[in-house]
């Protein structure tokens, strides 16, 4: 097997406290890592590099993991951006543009779709993103929710059916539940590694705790992992049903109570934080810092899609953590690598260690400090080792 050793890293975040300065990024000055076959065989100072078939020499740059983007919606054709334009003039959002992008979505064909997707998917390794989760919840047919994942489970292992994304025109609430937790889960199951609800308070466009029940207790029958958007427009149902259900992560989090925050913290489900909705609805931050003080484990996605947030950069994620969450750096890095991983459930990637992933993230900086230091500077690439 070929050993690659990447060396003349200034500085190396490892996400593993066992190894460097003891904190939970385990940093690593002037060090070293070999790769052998895509996984991790070697980390340590450069000084102790073992001989490698290949060298990569990244001339003191910073390496980070490789960002865990866990929350994302790519498999969708044409834009709104008259509804964002509208929206920073005061037109609140409430999910109603959701069947415009469906409209569009179903429109276009096969070879467009895939197309787009997997721009959307490039664009995001060119930013440093070595993984992402990628739902479905444009198709909101049987046959489309299929073709979504299907897509999806061409580029991406984390595919989630999101069909209970909202009621589309022409079903009852009743009559579209029935499907989505009937015909159209059996049909979308085989594709599909999780099963999400966009969970609100009954009167939204989304899917109340009730429905919601139904539909997430049919997807884990099937076998599927729970994932939930909850407590995005309002004070609601989903975190709580989240955590009674045991979900791996619930997403959005901008609304939370006392007793929300206290579920969280002991219970077993990620809470996901998409700093660009807020950023891109004009919403209120989530209290990041009382759910890491309680004990609560964060994650941060871009939760890229064409209505609340079209950006796919984690490095600006990690920025809006930072200055509108205060979140210190090292924590919003964190929450966007190895909180990525625990909201996916990942045990292989996420932490720079000995035969994880070798997902490899280089910034053009001495620092990984420099990712909210230098907003909107495209510092961030995934090392590309083939
Ligand atoms: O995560 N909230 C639900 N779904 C998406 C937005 C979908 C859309 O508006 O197209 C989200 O924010
Ligand atoms: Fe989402």
């Amino acid at each position: 097997m070929t050993a690659i050793a990447i060396t003349g890293i200034g500085e190396l975040t490892t996400n593993d406290s066992e190894v460097g300065d003891g904190s939970p990024l385990g940093l690593l000055r002037e060090a070293a890592v070999v790769v052998e076959g895509g996984r991790i065989s070697w980390v340590g100072a450069q000084a102790g590099v073992p001989p490698a078939d290949r060298v990569i020499d990244l001339a003191g740059r910073a390496v980070v993991p490789g960002f865990v983007d866990s929350h994302a919606h790519l498999v969708f054709a044409g834009d709104r951006a008259a509804e964002f334009a509208a929206r920073m003039a005061g037109t609140p959002y409430d999910g109603g543009g959701i069947g415009t992008t469906v409209a569009a979505t179903r429109a276009a064909d096969d070879v467009t779709l895939r197309a787009l997707l997997a721009d959307r998917v490039a664009e995001m390794r060119a930013q440093g993103t070595t993984t992402v989760e990628i739902k479905s919840g444009y198709g909101l047919t049987v046959a489309e929710e299929v073709r979504a994942l299907s897509l999806a489970s061409e580029v991406t292992s984390e595919t989630t059916f999101l069909g209970a994304h909202v009621v589309p025109a022409g079903s009852t609430r009743e009559e579209y539940v029935r499907l989505v937790a009937g015909e159209m889960l059996t049909a979308a199951a085989p594709f599909a590694r999780w099963i999400d609800v966009f969970c609100e308070p009954a009167s939204t466009h989304a899917f109340d705790g009730d429905e919601a029940r139904t539909i997430l207790l049919a997807g884990r029958d099937r076998g599927l992992g729970l994932r939930v958007h909850g407590n995005q427009l309002a004070p609601g149902p989903g975190v709580a049903l989240a955590v009674e259900l045991g979900a791996a992560s619930v997403d959005h989090c901008t609304y939370l109570s006392t007793a929300d925050i206290d579920a969280l913290a002991g219970g077993n489900t990620v809470a996901t934080l998409l700093p660009g909705v807020e950023f891109a609805t004009r919403s209120p931050y989530p209290d990041a810092r009382k759910l890491l003080d309680a004990g609560v484990r964060i994650a941060l996605a871009t939760d890229c899609n064409p209505g609340t947030c079209y950006s796919s950069s984690m490095p600006l994620m990690i920025a809006l953590a930072v200055r509108e969450m205060y979140l210190s750096p090292g924590e919003a890095l964190y929450a966007a690598t190895a909180g990525g991983a625990e909201a996916l459930r990942r045990g292989d990637i996420g932490v720079l260690a000995v035969g994880k992933a070798a997902d490899l993230t280089v910034l053009e900086a001495p620092s990984y400090l420099h990712l909210a230091y230098r907003p909107g500077v495209p510092i961030a690439r995934t090392l590309e080792l083939a």
